[in-house]
């Protein structure tokens, strides 16, 4: 059984990680418009993975005694910058969002709900390898700069989803 605590942080988690979802997909949209084929299939496919983020917390939730709760959902931003701003702006997420799973591994720790605390170690994982493949990308679009050549491969190497 999850302490109210933990529920209630586990359940703010849930809203975040759906949130990211919806950020995602606004980005996807945007450069599929710009004709960024690979690149908005690779944010459609982060779409998904956030989502499976947000529903494997509330399984978690409901299975230890809790109730999950379907959050409201923001609006996200219609129009980006850039596409080097769209990944800025994913690795800046990324990271407040590893700081948000650390945080919640702290409570659980406080609490003594090792079971949850265990639970957490796959958000922790995950955390390091979204972070890393967001620095990937920024490093790749850092030594693509203006050249449009370069752009192109980069989306057109993105459309296979073994890719990232
Ligand atoms: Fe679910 Fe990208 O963190």
């Amino acid at each position: 059984m999850v302490s109210k605590k933990v529920e209630n942080a586990l359940n703010a988690q849930v809203a975040k990680e759906a949130m990211s979802s919806q950020v995602y997909l606004a980005m996807a949209s945007w450069a599929e418009v710009q004709g960024l084929e690979g690149i908005a299939a690779f944010l459609y496919r982060h779409s998904d993975e956030e989502r499976m983020h947000a529903l494997k917390l509330m399984r978690y939730i409901n299975e230890r005694g809790g109730h999950a709760v379907v959050p409201a959902l923001g609006k996200p931003p219609k129009e980006m910058k850039g596409i080097m701003d769209v990944f800025k702006s994913i690795l800046q997420q990324e990271v407040e969002v590893s700081g948000e799973i650390n945080d919640i591994v702290d409570l659980c720790l406080k609490e003594k709900d090792y079971t949850t605390h265990n639970f957490m170690q796959w958000y922790v994982a995950e955390q390091i390898e979204e972070e890393r493949l967001a620095r990937t990308m920024l490093d790749k679009l850092n030594l693509i700069g203006n050249d449009k050549g370069g752009l192109y491969l980069f989306d057109r190497d993105l459309n296979n989803p073994g890719s990232a």
